[in-house]
Formats: C-alpha cells, sequence, structure tokens
C-alpha cells in the first residue's frame, strides 16, 4: 500500500505555492492503490462529509486554511487507442496524465482537437471537472466518456458526454457530485482529418507573425503557446491559478445599457443572446491591475490572474479576491463568480 504521510507542507502541490498543511496525504497509480487507501481511512469517510480532495497538478485550487483530512494525489498513468473508425481515434488517458503532454502526445499522432488547449497546466483527470476552455475550444468539443470511482458506493461508473452536463467552466463533477467522485481516466475523440479553430482574434495575429502559410497542428498549438506565454505567468515564477474568476453572463439589455455608460467595455455576443463579458477588462478599469498588497496581487499583465509573489496566504489572496469582487459589482453592477475551487 503507497505510504500515508501525516502533516505534511502542500506547497508545492499547488501552483499558488501556498503554504498549507494536509493532515493526511498519499499518492495512488491504480485503483486497487485507490481502494485500499479508502479502506485505511474508512472511519474518517464515514464520519465526516469533504474529508477526502483528489489532487490532480494542483493548478485550480485556492487553500484558504490546512486540510483536515487525506489527500490523494491521483497519479494514474497511461495513454491508449481504444478504437477507431474513418474519422475518428479514440484515445484512453489515465487522470495522472499531465494535461500538455497528452497534447502533444495527440499532436505527434497527427490527431486533432486538442491543439487549441496546448499549454493548459494541470493533469488529464482534472480536465473534465470545468470542462477546460481556450481560443475557442472546450474538451467537451473532443470528450466521449469518463470511468469515476464513487467514494461512498464503491463503484465504477462509466459517464457519457451528457451525463457530464458541461457548461462554460462546469460539469456535474464541479458542484452536483463536488467530492464525491475520483476521476480515474478520460476517453477523447481527436480527428483525423483537422477543423482548424483560428476563429480567436490573437491566434490569427499571432499565426501571421509567426509567417506561417500552411496550417498545422504544430504551429497552431506554437500560436497558443506564444500568446499564453506573453500574457499568463508561469506558475513556476509567480504563483497563481490562471483566470481567478469566469466572464459574466449578462443579458443583451443589460449590455447596451453598460455599453453606453462605458464604450470600451469588452463583450462577445452569445447564441442565446446574451453577452459574456471580459472580466478581465472589468477588473481593470477598477483599477486593480498590477496591483500588490503584501505578497497577494493582481497580475500587471492580465487583471483576471490573481499572484503570489512569495508569501501570500490563501486567505490574503481570497480577501483580494472579495475586494475586486465588491468593486466589480459597485461599478458594474455585475457579479463576479469564481472559477478557482477554494479548499
Ligand atoms: P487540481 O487543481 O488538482 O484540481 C482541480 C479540482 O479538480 C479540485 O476540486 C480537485 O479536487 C478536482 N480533481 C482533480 N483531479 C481529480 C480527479 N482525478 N478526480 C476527481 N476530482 C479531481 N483552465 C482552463 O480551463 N483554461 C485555461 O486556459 C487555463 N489556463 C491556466 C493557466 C495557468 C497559468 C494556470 C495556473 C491555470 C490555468 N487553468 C486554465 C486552470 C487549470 O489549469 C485547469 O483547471 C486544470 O484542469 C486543473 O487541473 P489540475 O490537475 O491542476 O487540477
Ligand atoms: N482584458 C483587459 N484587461 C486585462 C485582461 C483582459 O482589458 O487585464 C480584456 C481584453 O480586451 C482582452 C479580453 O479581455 O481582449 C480577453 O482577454 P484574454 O484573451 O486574455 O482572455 P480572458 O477572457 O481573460 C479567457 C479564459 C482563459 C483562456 C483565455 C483564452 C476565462 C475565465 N478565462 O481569459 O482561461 O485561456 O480566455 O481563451 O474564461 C482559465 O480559465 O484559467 C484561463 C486562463
Amino acid at each position: 500500500m503507497s505510504i500515508i504521510e501525516k502533516n505534511i507542507s502542500i506547497k508545492n502541490y499547488n501552483t499558488f505555492a501556498i503554504n498549507a498543511y494536509a493532515d493526511l496525504f498519499a499518492a495512488f497509480n491504480s485503483i486497487e492503490n485507490l481502494k485500499e487507501l479508502l479502506q485505511s481511512q474508512q472511519q474518517i469517510i464515514n464520519n465526516r462529509k469533504n474529508s477526502i480532495l483528489i489532487l490532480g497538478g494542483g493548478s485550480n485550487l485556492l487553500f484558504t486554511r490546512n486540510f483536515d483530512g487525506l489527500i490523494l494525489k491521483n497519479e494514474i498513468k497511461g495513454i491508449k487507442i481504444i478504437k477507431e473508425d474513418e474519422h475518428h481515434i479514440y484515445i484512453q488517458a489515465g487522470a495522472g496524465e499531465n494535461w500538455h503532454q497528452f497534447v502533444l502526445f495527440c499532436i505527434e499522432h497527427n490527431l486533432a482537437g486538442v491543439e487549441n488547449l496546448s499549454l493548459i497546466p494541470g493533469n488529464v483527470g482534472a480536465s473534465p471537472m470545468q470542462n477546460i476552455g481556450a481560443y475557442g475550444v472546450e474538451i467537451k468539443d473532443v470528450f466521449h466518456s469518463l470511468e469515476a470511482y464513487h467514494i461512498h458506493d464503491k463503484k465504477m461508473v462509466n459517464f457519457t458526454l451528457n451525463d457530464c452536463e458541461f457548461g462554460y467552466r462546469e460539469s456535474v463533477f464541479k458542484k452536483k457530485f463536488k467530492n464525491e467522485f475520483v476521476i480515474m481516466d478520460v476517453t477523447f475523440r481527436l480527428n483525423r482529418i483537422p477543423n482548424f479553430n483560428i476563429s480567436y482574434g490573437a491566434i490569427g495575429q499571432e499565426l501571421e507573425k509567426m509567417g506561417v502559410k500552411d496550417l498545422s497542428l504544430q504551429a497552431v498549438s506554437q500560436a497558443v503557446i506564444n500568446i499564453r506565454s506573453s500574457k499568463l505567468p508561469d506558475p513556476a515564477v509567480i504563483g497563481n491559478a490562471g483566470s481567478f474568476f469566469k466572464n459574466p453572463e449578462i443579458s443583451g439589455s443589460q449590455f447596451a445599457i453598460l455599453s453606453s455608460k462605458f464604450p470600451g467595455i469588452v463583450g462577445y455576443d452569445l447564441p442565446n443572446g446574451n453577452v459574456k463579458l471580459a472580466a478581465g477588462w472589468l477588473i481593470e478599469q477598477c483599477g486593480w491591475k498590477g496591483y500588490r498588497k503584501g505578497d497577494a496581487g493582481c497580475h500587471e499583465k492580465q487583471a483576471l490572474v490573481l499572484v503570489n509573489y512569495g508569501h501570500a496566504t490563501g486567505t490574503g489572496i481570497y480577501d483580494l479576491s472579495e475586494e475586486i469582487l465588491q468593486s466589480v459589482n459597485a461599478k458594474f453592477g455585475v457579479e463576479l463568480e469564481r472559477e478557482v475551487n477554494i479548499v
């Protein structure tokens, strides 16, 4: 059985680099391994809700307290082709595989569909949690199914695309079934023939700058990597968890009122008639961009990203997010929602 460590710092296990402690910590790399660990802690599990936290790369978590339960790091590996047809190849990846390495594997094997999702930190197992997305693509576009183990029922359950109820940075795992399932592996349906999506303005501009004439999976991936590296802080250098808030959705009529008052406001029309606002713009307009209080700050190149310059605490970051949320509400009458999972 895996070793269960006691009272350990999880600073190196979360990209915000918050120095919180876990009462108990262990890693698992198979279903048998997971079952043994859960069995050994059955008493805690029965006595207390949310006593288990499944951890991937720790890139979408903010610890505002020590974790007085068991953190289980998912290290299930393996990438394999499980089915092929005329147009698609179905690839199953273990939850503990690094997401970007998985993207590179697909590109190397000429499998299309995830190239726009290059360089997103974290692991495959967390990708369905919030239906990760970037540059006009979300994993729901290539998702086929996943297998997850129910911690209390002790059963493996298969989830199809419909079962996951994917939305913008949402799925059943993020709220409805929060902390109930351990995602073990995910199967993606990749395309043999690429259907390039370069609708996101910045990609086209970057491809031009790169002098790309013929689109390829590698070129699109590299363009995305270049754009991301130019504005998102590298967690290895400055602690962060990507966008701290979601981009809020408002009605078309509310957008018309806000645009007349704030002519520069950035919004994208949605098929349902609503408008998605760029939260980064709202936050910047409230004067937060580049703001720093102690070691907690708002990134100087991307206002939607909160950062830890070194020794910020989880509550320091959380309190800053609360101040930002209140000020955006006061100025624009728009309620921001946190994207990052708060522990
Ligand atoms: P973790 O942070 O470890 O976990 C996140 C949540 O999922 C937690 O609630 C955890 O308990 C749960 N969880 C993790 N693994 C499992 C599992 N196997 N079974 C059950 N529950 C599990 N996100 C985007 O969508 N688009 C972006 O463009 C993007 N850019 C980012 C850029 C930076 C610099 C950073 C730091 C983050 C960014 N993110 C982005 C957020 C983050 O990368 C994703 O949310 C990623 O999927 C998190 O993966 P993880 O393995 O680190 O998850
Ligand atoms: N903007 C500003 N000031 C800022 C930041 C942004 O005015 O400081 C405005 C600009 O007009 C810019 C627009 O906001 O054109 C959009 O900015 P950007 O392209 O950087 O994207 P974003 O909306 O801030 C979203 C996702 C990112 C994803 C990118 C690319 C959310 C919450 N965030 O960011 O995802 O990588 O688009 O698709 O949807 C994440 O979820 O962690 C994440 C990084």
